[in-house]
């Protein structure tokens, strides 16, 4: 018989907590061009994607494919070292599948980051954005279908989809340290084209201030699992009708790359406050 979604969840954790001794109550999803994240992290288990059973395996360039576990701010972590994207094909259920199974190994706390386009005027490019809330324009939402009341209720609540605490808290860390630190909403969208001016326009009438193509199903499954997220873009590029700067996939990473060490950072001090 074909196993349940449940069961494929239990049956990926339970190989997880075998090879791995200690499990961690903390993940980070590393998102594009962040990956540097992982080598402050003393590092004491890792696992490709392609060696745990029913995980989707990663494609794009630059997203290598590895969990992380080990210490980073003086916590054990888990870190995802690239993520799955809708738009190269996966499923709804298959983006989100190792939130699902991090909940299952123990996981209350999810910090994720991306890569966005600028929408809010005050932005340039290289800041580094706290994610206050979000508009969720993926075609699907990953809960659609059978709800499983093991893992959270059938509607859930998304009025604190991220932790307020939690933005409170970068917000300290920035003042202490004298980061420029923004915030703003995330539009999710499939992807992968980019927006059209009118597009970058419209998502920031709509009260967007940053637009990706990730993020908003993980943060979807991380709240109806009943855990607290945070999140953080990098400013890679600007859209609207009056920017002629035509954004490219090297462009995004390299200005990803840059404010790395902001986004290190603050990550880390956060770790050691939480
Ligand atoms: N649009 C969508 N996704 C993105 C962008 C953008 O401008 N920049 C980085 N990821």
């Amino acid at each position: 018989m074909e196993k349940t979604y449940l069961e494929t969840i239990r049956e990926t954790a339970a190989f997880i907590k075998e090879k791995v001794g200690e499990l961690p109550q903390i993940a980070v999803i590393l998102g594009t061009g962040l990956g540097e994240l992982v080598n402050h992290i003393e590092i004491k288990a890792e696992l490709d994607y392609h060696t745990i059973p029913n995980f989707p395996v990663s494609t794009v360039e630059g997203h290598s494919g590895k969990l992380i576990f080990g210490n980073l701010g003086g916590k054990y972590i888990m870190a995802m070292q690239g993520r799955f994207h809708y738009y190269e094909g996966y499923d709804m259920k298959q983006v989100t599948f190792p939130v699902r199974v991090m909940r299952e190994l123990g996981v209350e706390t999810l910090f994720v980051s991306n890569a966005a386009g600028g929408m809010n005027k005050e932005f340039r490019v290289g800041d580094v954005m706290i994610i206050t809330d979000h508009i969720n324009l993926f075609p699907e939402n990953p809960l659609r279908g059978k709800n499983y009341d093991e893992l959270g209720p059938r509607f859930p609540a998304m009025t604190e989809a991220y932790c307020n605490a939690l933005v409170n808290m970068a917000d300290d860390i920035a003042r202490e340290d004298n980061i420029r630190l923004m915030h703003g909403v995330y539009v999710g969208t499939p992807g992968p084209t980019f927006e059209t001016p009118a597009e970058y326009e419209y998502f920031r009438v709509i009260g967007g201030d940053a637009v990706g193509m990730s993020t908003v199903p993980e943060v979807i499954v991380a709240n109806h699992a009943g855990m607290r997220v945070f999140g953080v873009s990098v400013i890679t590029d600007l859209g609207g009708k009056d920017i002629k700067e035509v954004p490219t996939h090297e462009e995004v990473q390299k200005a990803a790359i840059k404010a790395q060490p902001v986004m290190t950072h603050i990550i880390k001090q956060m770790l050691e406050r939480i």
